[in-house]
């Protein structure tokens, strides 16, 4: 039986790679084969993850990017277009939190760097991947959004991170739909908490040993527990899956109110 979720052969952008779950995901698609390209604005980061992989066996390169700068996004997708042959799958994992504040607490700058970050730089790095797609007359494209289970139940204190992750879901649902025509997938991994520098705030503060019983599984994630659904939307694994927002939280939306 061939295995669908074999990546060898394919080139993967992450965006936020530099740490957290776009560090550990770059690890994962390479030891299934991929030649993975890792991208962020901390280059010291990228280059020693880099050096990593390629020591474990892996196909990795880094480039500086800030999701937030067109000209920066243009060099980063055309890094891969240029130097790698394509760009197979690109990760939309840049991601960014204001603190633990309301929408009565924001300024107008938290509002535009979560924005910026979240939403308005997945939408142009997807757009500008889909142009090179189609100028390369690559046969096929795939793009993964990195949501959030906020997208649909939030906590006081999320603004605007939840109001990003929101539309970030609908984007990956409104793209599939716009993209199909590309040959263009589009999908959204929905995790939940998982300790990282997103998360932190509220993962290492008192109300976390009380936060965590509303989660059926009683824990919260793992890197290691995203391995799986990355693989499978990566991969041809997922070859009929488009706009579908994958939850990967256990079970904590499904909690009672
Ligand atoms: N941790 C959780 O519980 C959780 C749950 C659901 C979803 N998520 C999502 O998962 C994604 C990754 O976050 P994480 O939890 O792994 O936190 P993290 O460790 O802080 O990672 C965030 C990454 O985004 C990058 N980034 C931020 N601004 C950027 C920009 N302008 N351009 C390029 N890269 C930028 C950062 O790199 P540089 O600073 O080097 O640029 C960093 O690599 C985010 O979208 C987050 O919302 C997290």
């Amino acid at each position: 039986m061939p295995d669908v979720f074999d990546l060898a052969g394919k080139v993967i952008g992450i965006t936020g790679a530099s740490s957290g779950f776009g560090h550990h995901f770059a690890g994962v698609l390479a030891a299934a084969g991929a030649t993975v390209l890792l991208g962020a604005r901390r280059e010291e980061k990228l280059s020693a993850r880099v050096t990593e992989i390629i020591g474990q066996g892996g196909r990795a390169h880094a480039h500086a990017l800030d999701v937030t700068d067109k000209s920066s996004i243009r060099q980063f997708v055309d890094y891969a277009f240029d130097s790698l042959g394509g760009l197979d799958v690109l990760i939309n994992n840049a991601g960014v939190e204001a603190g633990a504040k309301t929408y009565a607490m924001i300024e107008e700058d938290d509002w535009d760097y979560v924005m910026d970050t979240n939403l308005k730089g997945a939408w142009m790095v997807s757009k500008y991947y889909t142009e090179k797609v189609q100028e390369n007359k690559q046969a096929a494209g795939n793009i993964i959004m990195i949501s959030s289970i906020t997208d649909t139940r939030t906590i006081k204190g999320q603004f605007p991170y939840a109001v990003s992750k929101g539309g970030l879901s609908r984007m990956t649902e409104v793209m599939a739909l716009e993209a199909a025509r590309y040959n263009i997938r589009v999908n959204a991994l929905a995790p939940g908490y998982v300790l990282t520098d997103v998360s932190r705030i509220l993962l290492e503060s008192e109300a976390a040993p009380e936060f965590v019983k509303g989660i059926p599984m009683r824990r919260f994630g793992e890197f290691e527990d995203l391995d799986g659904p990355i693989l499978l939307l990566a991969s041809d694994a997922s070859r009929y899956m488009t706009g579908s927002v994958l939850t990967v939280d256990g079970g904590h939306i499904c909690s009672s109110l």
